[in-house]
């Protein structure tokens, strides 16, 4: 039955109405964000270095974007993650975002959604004052946005990662210049149920 009221709305939308739309994430879109995360990364994707900065962690605030179609469903899907990134020569560390995962239903890939993502993602950033945005992924993929592994060369990740896949982005200038040393989760915890123990 949904599939037919979606097929009417998306033959009653109006022409004008764009193919997709960046929008804010809500707790609704989580189960469709996690079934397209595994299509996209597989099961895997959670043993990478990056789940030990976003594990038991909300995002950063307002920065769990997600891209929709005409009928409003989740299409794609990225978030960004408070962290440190190591310190700064006076012992300071240095606060900064870690973006992932990003991905796009590959039925939709190749339209432009990716790149909306992500630069809706970094001008949310900077609105929210934030100085710079870290990430793991393919530079070739990620320099046309304007990160690049020179700006991450003092940094590491907190377990096995690629150098050349550990790319920043300043968003403010110098914002990294003189942090050094292991990226640091920040963000706001959520705490799990207490398992309980059956007798
Ligand atoms: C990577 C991904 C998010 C790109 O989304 P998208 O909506 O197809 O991207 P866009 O339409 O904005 O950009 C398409 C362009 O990026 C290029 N591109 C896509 N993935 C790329 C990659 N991994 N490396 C280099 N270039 C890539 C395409 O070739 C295309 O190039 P063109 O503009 O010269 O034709 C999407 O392919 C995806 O979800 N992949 C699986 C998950 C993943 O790999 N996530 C990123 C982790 S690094």
């Amino acid at each position: 039955m949904a599939a037919v009221l979606d097929v009417v709305r998306a033959l009653f939308a109006p022409a004008s109405t764009p193919a997709f739309v960046i929008d804010r994430e809500t707790p609704a879109d989580v189960v469709a964000r996690e079934a397209l995360l595994d299509r996209a990364l597989g099961a895997d994707r959670s043993k990478k270095s990056s789940e030990k900065v976003r594990k038991d962690r909300f995002p950063a605030q307002g920065l769990a974007l997600v891209a929709r179609d005409r009928v409003g469903h989740v299409i794609g899907t990225v978030r960004l993650w408070n962290i440190e990134a190591g310190v700064s020569r006076e012992g300071q560390p240095v606060d900064a975002l870690l973006l992932g995962p990003l991905a796009v239903d590959a039925a939709r890939e190749g339209k432009g959604i990716g790149s909306a993502l992500v630069r809706a993602a970094i001008v949310e950033a900077k609105k929210r004052g934030h100085g710079a945005i870290l990430l793991v992924g393919d530079a070739s993929y990620y320099e046309r946005f304007g990160f690049f592994a020179k700006k991450a060369r003092h940094l590491v990740m907190p377990g096995p990662f690629a150098r050349e896949r550990f790319l920043a982005l300043e968003l403010k200038a110098g914002w990294l210049h003189d942090a050094a040393g292991m990226i640091v989760a920040s963000g706001r915890k959520f705490s799990r149920p207490a398992q309980r123990t059956v007798v």
